[in-house]
């Protein structure tokens, strides 16, 4: 494949981000023809942000796995498509070529259909990294069933509660997972999280690990038998669906500042089209190199660019079931070795971890083949930055910062490796279709360079969400009632002298911990749901590894045997409720929240305390006690 809208050099960009602002139809269209389609659009864009709806390529048809597949076998074939890498270095690698690739999403889109899946139903996947969990993605698509994938370190209970929004009626899982050294009973979990459920007609169930379980009669099935079936009936084919552009490709739950999680929708065309654009141009991939970005598939980071982006682009995507540190911190880099890894994906709180065990595990270690680094998730502080350009990339590599988030579907500011200059800690520029801005409180526009604000976006890009699945008045609250007319990130940013963004983080209750969005409602709801809880605050604190940690105020009833014990006892609950990442780093027993007289807890006090800061608290006068102020400073962790 070769990608005519490949940006490459700074004039270039200067030129695609121009003609994306003035004539974006026209710019998108063009882009747009690279595609398969099994009908061409009738209009490139309809939107508004108020009241919020957005169409790109409406009337178009077309089906993602044909792009991601189909499209490339002619010439492509026998290119590899995934390369995985097992969790244990023991294990050998496996190579899946994009025709490989093709005949198994076929075959596991008949074992689909023999289980009464339908276009339009929702499937959730909850599965280890291995190379089935691509598949069954992918076939989920090519059926047209709308997949919500979840992370294997969530809960029973976040399981249950994301079937029920979903409406889901079938689930693909594992008997198990390896983790590092650690195995992860997927299956015993989706048992818990469907005690009580009648909605769930079929589970199925590959094996991995070959933990014992209980199989449901009528109700589970093995992925393997089910193959079997599909095997005798001796034609692998299976059709593409048609699927109008703006069907829902996905729903991907992700935490937000009220309590419950949100089914963030992303549809087919748009979505195709960004992630293919911004993975194509931000990595500047070129045809035969290797991919390897570190996420996992249940996080949008896995969706967009293990997946979706590169298949699109019949690119080599590497996938990895296991962690950096196991079996021991040279893993990443026996990987990039091995692999002959030329763009690495990852993000700041891996770098920082493995900073941690110093340069002996990159000693020896070939990493020449490295071309491209790229970190997400999180803002990288500089000491990581420039770690990561010495010591991985040898001061050869660009590293590119690429911010987005799980409702943009793919990046939206980041330098292009090669073609826009990088700055340590800084996301840079946009993408060409993105149109930033920075508001005040008020919600009017920051102009100029130099400026600090809440970052917005003023026009819609290809991949901007959708909706919130089953519930399109929340998204319009969520992310386009608090400044009119814009998409609020979330996020605050500031933009240099010379137009870069560098975002300072969020400015609303979302903690950020090693990567992954935790919503402070969340975990005090889960927290609360504690026999001896009476009440609780939660707020993120400085934490050098996972970037913020989560430090929680409780006002308890009486503790039960001792305060060790007892801070256990509230870790598992939420461990339970949410899942182990939402677990609190530090739990700090208070007899009272300080609460202005109307009853609203001053959570900017409990962040300062929480982050050792107590010289500068503010005013303290409106507190209906100001003397809890100085107990919580006494008794802080
Ligand atoms: C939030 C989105 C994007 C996929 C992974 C996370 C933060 C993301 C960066 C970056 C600074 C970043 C933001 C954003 N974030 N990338 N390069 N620099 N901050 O997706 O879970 O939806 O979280 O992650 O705060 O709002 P997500």
């Amino acid at each position: 494949m070769n990608y005519p809208y490949q940006i490459k050099n700074l004039e270039a960009y200067h030129k695609a981000y121009q003609e994306s602002v003035e004539q974006p139809e026209a710019f998108w269209a063009n882009i747009a023809e690279h595609f398969t389609w099994k009908k061409k659009w009738d209009s490139v864009l309809n939107w508004s942000f108020s009241p919020y709806k957005v169409e790109w390529f409406k009337g178009a048809q077309l089906n993602i796995t044909e792009n991601c597949l189909d499209r490339h076998l002619e010439k492509n074939g026998d290119r590899p498509a995934i390369v995985w890498e097992a969790n244990s270095p023991e294990q050998a690698a496996l190579t899946l070529t994009y025709r490989q690739l093709h005949f198994k999403v076929m075959q596991f889109a008949n074992v689909l259909k023999n289980n009464g899946v339908k276009k339009g139903d929702r499937i959730c996947i909850y599965m280890g990294m291995v190379p089935e969990l691509s598949i069954a993605t992918l076939a989920c698509a090519r059926i047209g069933a709308i997949h919500s994938v979840i992370f294997g370190g969530f809960s029973a209970q976040a399981i249950a509660d994301r079937l029920e929004d979903a409406k889901a009626e079938f689930i693909i899982t594992c008997d198990g997972a390896y983790r590092g050294a650690k195995e992860i009973p997927l299956k015993d979990v989706i048992d818990d999280a469907l005690i009580g459920n009648h909605s769930i007609k079929r589970v199925i169930v590959y094996t991995r690990t070959h933990a014992p379980l209980s199989m449901i009669k009528g109700r589970d099935v093995w992925w393997e038998d089910e193959i079997k079936k599909v095997e005798s009936d001796g034609n692998p084919y299976f059709p593409a669906e048609t699927m109008d552009a703006e069907d829902i490709l996905f729903i991907l739950y992700t935490s937000g500042s009220t309590g419950k999680p949100k089914g963030v929708v992303h549809t087919t065309a748009g979505y195709m089209v960004w992630t293919n654009y911004t993975f194509v141009n931000v990595f500047q991939y070129e045809p035969g190199q290797i991919h390897f970005c570190t996420a996992d598939i249940g996080w949008i980071t896995g969706h967009s660019y293990i997946l979706y982006g590169p298949l699109s682009a019949g690119a080599t995507s590497l996938m990895f079931e296991g962690i950096p540190t196991y079996p021991d911190a040279s893993r990443f880099w026996d990987i990039v070795e091995k692999h002959k890894v030329n763009i690495l994906y990852t993000a700041p709180t891996a770098i920082r971890s493995l900073m941690g065990f110093g340069l002996e595990p990159l000693q020896n270690k070939n990493l020449c083949s490295l071309k491209v680094l790229g970190t997400v998730g999180e803002p990288i502080n500089e000491e990581a930055w420039h770690w990561y350009d010495e010591n991985v990339g040898k001061k050869n590599s660009p590293i590119v910062d690429t911010w987005w988030q799980t409702e943009t579907g793919g990046i939206l500011i980041s330098n292009i490796a090669n073609v826009t200059p990088g700055v340590p800690s800084f996301a840079t520029l946009p993408m060409p279709g993105v149109q930033p801005c920075l508001v005040d409180e008020k919600g009017i526009e920051i102009e100029g360079n130099n400026a600090n604000g809440n970052l917005c976006i003023k026009f819609p890009w290809p991949g901007i969400l959708r909706s919130t699945y089953g519930d399109h008045e929340r998204c319009e609250k969520t992310y386009f009632s608090i400044y009119k007319n814009y998409y609020f990130t979330g996020d605050g940013c500031l933009r240099d002298a010379k137009g870069n963004y560098r975002i300072t983080g969020r400015v609303d209750d979302v903690l950020n911990v090693s990567g992954h969005r935790i919503g402070t409602a969340e975990v005090e709801n889960a927290i609360n749901c504690h026999t001896g809880v009476i009440e609780s605050a939660v707020v993120g604190y400085p934490h050098d590894i996972k970037g913020q940690g989560i430090y929680a105020y409780v006002i308890f009833s009486g503790i039960h045997e001792n305060e060790e014990h007892t801070r256990k006892d509230i870790s598992l609950t939420v461990s339970k409720i949410i899942g182990a990442i939402a677990k609190p780093d530090k739990i700090q027993f208070v007899s009272a929240l300080p609460k202005t007289r109307s009853g609203k807890i001053m959570r900017r006090i409990l962040r300062k305390i929480a982050e050792g800061d107590t010289s500068t608290l503010g005013d303290t006068t409106t507190l209906l006690d100001p003397t809890v102020v100085e107990i919580l400073i006494e008794g802080r962790l």
